[in-house]
């Protein structure tokens, strides 16, 4: 009963893992896996919206070039291009699917979607649902999803380990499945698949202070690590540089749509500090009003800046935004009256699991789609609302390659049960909730905005300590979600700061005092190659 087939099993239930089971499941057998319940993801809680041309006045070659220069020169054009091509069928999709976008009047009586901005981006081209975006896609996609009799969702399920032919000492590289823990049950099953699809979403939970769920704690990225895949730009973090800043207000964004729609940036005083920072100010691209901010915390030792929207009228606030208008009003902040307490938080993990334009990795039969992947599209730094875009449009690209590849024969191999006849039950968990609360912090001080050589070797020397204990604390217990979670993070720690010592440069996200100017004559992404290398 531990055992099952499908043709693909996907772990992950956000815009990406949904859209793909969504255009493959009427010609398949699909699980979809998620650690937690369905809706639980970093899709769930976009705010700002979804990135596509639609007005007369934009166009795909803008779009592309506002993605490209936010990326600071390491965008691939070609993903670029074929992204941005992308995004009206993305956007109809959606809406075909039932996503109800937010809607404006114009002035001859007709309606069509209200576009917003959002930094980086020269014209108005964010679609939304009010500021709650993620909420609308997720609910829509989970709705489309149940009324499919091919699908299995395992809620509540944390996929451990990908199984691979390398592992079972087969001479080809493929992948076949993995072992998944059912949380409820406490068992281990062994899922056999001839594909299988990473969308783990970012990792955002490897610092201290993040935007980001609970669930985002890299776990694709470290999986197909340890199956031998490449992974790329881990160092490209992105910090969003407006999070609530409130004791009891764990991760809570205060979208840049605000920004947007006019917030200004200010210190306690009330003088903004923005326009000497850059010539877009509040719209600059986000990893320079991150810095700014960061900066001006430090120089004035803050505790937080403040993002004031009160000039706007408060009808026009509670109705573009009444998640945060909502939100904040619980902690006692009327935004319609009085600025906004912020600071910046990790948000967005632009390095991943390298991929190609059909989402396929190093691995034959393993796909990465979403937050988890290296596409090439946000190069050394994202353009806000393109994550949500990617999503979809390498989802469908990914769902096509493997209806087509599910034409040809096969035969299911057969795979080990999961052993834990070595492992016992821990006698105490507190290990796991110190080298967790550890490593965040040693990633928040040593490898955040800001980085310098010493900081960044400080941090690896660190880490190193931890992932030892971890991994022995692993191979002599029994499996349970912070462990399994704790040993992904460690991992991709590693990888961020060894990314992050090898750029010997500042770029986009990545800043260096040491280095703090770009090298043009070293453009350059930075490929982390396994030992494990797979011969695909
Ligand atoms: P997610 O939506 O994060 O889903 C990950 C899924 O993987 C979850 O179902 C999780 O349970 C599952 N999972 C993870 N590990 C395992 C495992 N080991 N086993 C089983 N399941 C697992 N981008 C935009 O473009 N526009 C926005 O407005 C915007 N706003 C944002 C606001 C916030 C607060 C945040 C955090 C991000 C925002 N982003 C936005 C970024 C964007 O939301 C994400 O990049 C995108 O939603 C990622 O989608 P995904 O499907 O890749 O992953
Ligand atoms: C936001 O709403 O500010 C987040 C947008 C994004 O991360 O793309």
């Amino acid at each position: 009963m531990n055992q099952s087939q499908y043709d693909a099993v996907i772990i992950g239930g956000g815009a990406a893992g949904l859209s793909l089971a969504l255009h493959l499941a009427e010609n398949a057998s699909i699980a979809v896996i998620t650690k937690d319940r369905l809706r639980e993801g970093a899709t769930y809680y976009a705010q700002g919206g979804i990135s596509a041309v639609l007005d007369a006045k934009d166009s795909i070659e803008s779009h592309i070039e506002d993605t490209r220069r936010a990326g600071a020169g390491l965008c691939d054009p070609q993903v670029v291009r074929y992204t941005v091509e992308h995004g009206r069928e993305a956007i109809d999709w959606l809406v075909q699917c039932g996503v109800d976008f937010t809607r404006e009047t114009r002035p001859d009586g007709s309606t069509d979607f209200h576009l917003t901005r959002e930094g980086g981006h020269s014209h108005r081209r964010v679609l939304h649902a009010a500021d709650a975006t993620g909420k609308a896609i997720q609910n829509t996609l989970v709705a489309q999803l149940k009324r499919h009799p091919n699908v299995d969702v395992l809620e509540n399920h944390i996929a451990i380990d990908l199984i691979t032919s390398a592992k079972l000492g087969q001479p080809d590289h493929t992948c076949l499945g993995c072992y998944v823990l059912d949380k409820v049950k406490q068992q281990v099953l062994t899922l056999s698949s001839r594909f299988t699809v990473l969308a783990t979403g970012g990792a955002g939970k490897v610092y201290l202070y993040t935007s980001n769920p609970d669930v985002s704690t890299g776990d694709g990225i470290a999986m197909a690590w340890r199956a031998g895949c490449r992974v790329a730009n881990m160092e490209f973090v992105q910090f969003h540089p407006t999070c609530l800043y409130h004791p009891k207000a764990k991760s809570f964004l205060i979208t840049e749509a605000l920004r947007g729609e006019g917030a200004l940036l200010k210190l306690p005083d009330g003088t903004r500090f923005m326009p000497k920072f850059h010539a877009q100010a509040e719209l600059a691209p986000r990893d320079i009003v991150a810095r700014a901010i960061d900066h001006e915390m430090k120089r004035l030792g803050l505790d937080c800046v403040y993002l004031d929207i009160s000039h706007q009228p408060a009808d026009f606030i509670r109705n573009h935004f009444p998640t945060v208008y909502t939100r904040c009003l619980e902690f006692g902040i009327d935004i319609t009256r009085e600025p906004i307490p912020v600071v910046p938080a990790a948000h967005y993990t632009c390095g991943g699991v390298v991929t190609d334009m059909c989402g396929q990795t190093d691995l034959a039969g393993l796909y990465g789609i979403g937050e988890t992947a290296f596409t090439g599209l946000h190069g050394a730094n994202r353009m806000a609302s393109n994550s949500l875009l990617e999503c979809l449009v390498f989802a469908k690209a990914a769902a096509e390659d493997i209806a087509a590849r599910l034409q040809q024969p096969y035969q299911p191999p057969a795979l080990p049960l999961w052993d834990a006849s070595r492992v016992t039950q821990s006698p105490e968990e507190i290990v796991i909730a110190h080298d967790w609360d550890e490593l965040r912090r040693v990633m928040w001080d040593y490898v955040g905005i800001v980085r310098t050589d010493k900081r960044l070797q400080r941090a690896l020397a660190r880490i190193r300590i931890l992932q030892k204990e971890i991994d022995e604390y692993y191979a002599s217990h029994t499996v349970n979600n912070d462990s399994l979670e704790l040993r992904n993070l460690v991992l991709v720690a590693e990888l961020i700061v060894r990314s992050a010592i090898n750029r010997k440069e500042s770029r986009g996200l990545h800043y260096t005092r040491d280095h703090p100017a770009p090298d043009d004559s070293n453009l350059h992404n930075t490929i982390l190659v396994p030992e494990i290398k797979s011969l695909r």
